[in-house]
C-alpha cells in the first residue's frame, strides 16, 4: 500500500474483482501467493490499492501466455510495496520476463509459419514430410515436433 492511497482510492475485493475480471477466489489465491497485497480497514475488510488492478491485469495476460505463477511471482518480486511503482519498476518486470517472452514469440511465429508444413512430428502426412523428415529420421531425436522447436 503506498502513501498515496487513501480510503477513497482503495478498492474492496468485490470492486477489484469487477474491474479486473478476475474472480474473488482467484484474487484470494494470488494474495496467498504474495502477488497482490491488501490492507484492512477498521471493520477488518480487505482493501486493495489501484496498483493491484495493474498487477492483476498483467498476471492474467502472463498466465494466458503460459507463464507459471512461480515465474510471475519471481518477475514481480521487484515491485515495491511501499510506494506506487514507477515506469522503471515496470521495466524491471519486463526485463525479467523478456527472455521467456522472446522465446514464446519466436515459437508462436514458427508455429504460424509452419502450420502448413512438416514439423517433424513423425506423422509423415504432408507432401513435404519426405523432404524435411525423410523416413521419419527425426524420430531418432526423441518425441515431439523437432522442426518446430
Ligand atoms: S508433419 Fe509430421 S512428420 Fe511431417
Amino acid at each position: 500500500m503506498s502513501s498515496q492511497d487513501n480510503d477513497e482510492t482503495l478498492l474492496a475485493i468485490g470492486e477489484l474483482a469487477q474491474r479486473s475480471g478476475i474472480a474473488v477466489s482467484a484474487i484470494h489465491f494470488y494474495e496467498s501467493k504474495g502477488l497482490v497485497r491488501s490492507t484492512r480497514n477498521k471493520r477488518n475488510q480487505r482493501l486493495f490499492s489501484r496498483r493491484e488492478l495493474r498487477v492483476l491485469g498483467l498476471i492474467k495476460v502472463a498466465q494466458d501466455l503460459g507463464f507459471t505463477l512461480d515465474e510471475i511471482g519471481e518477475a514481480f518480486s521487484g515491485i515495491p510495496t511501499d510506494r506506487v511503482p514507477t515506469t522503471r519498476d515496470w521495466q524491471r518486470v519486463s526485463r525479467a520476463l523478456d527472455e521467456a517472452l522472446q522465446a514464446k514469440i519466436e515459437l508462436a511465429t514458427r508455429m504460424r509459419n509452419k502450420l502448413n508444413q512438416c514439423i517433424g512430428c513423425g506423422c509423415l502426412s504432408l507432401n513435404d514430410c519426405p523432404l524435411r523428415n525423410p523416413s521419419d529420421e527425426l524420430a531418432e531425436k526423441g518425441p515431439g515436433p523437432h522442426l518446430l522447436r
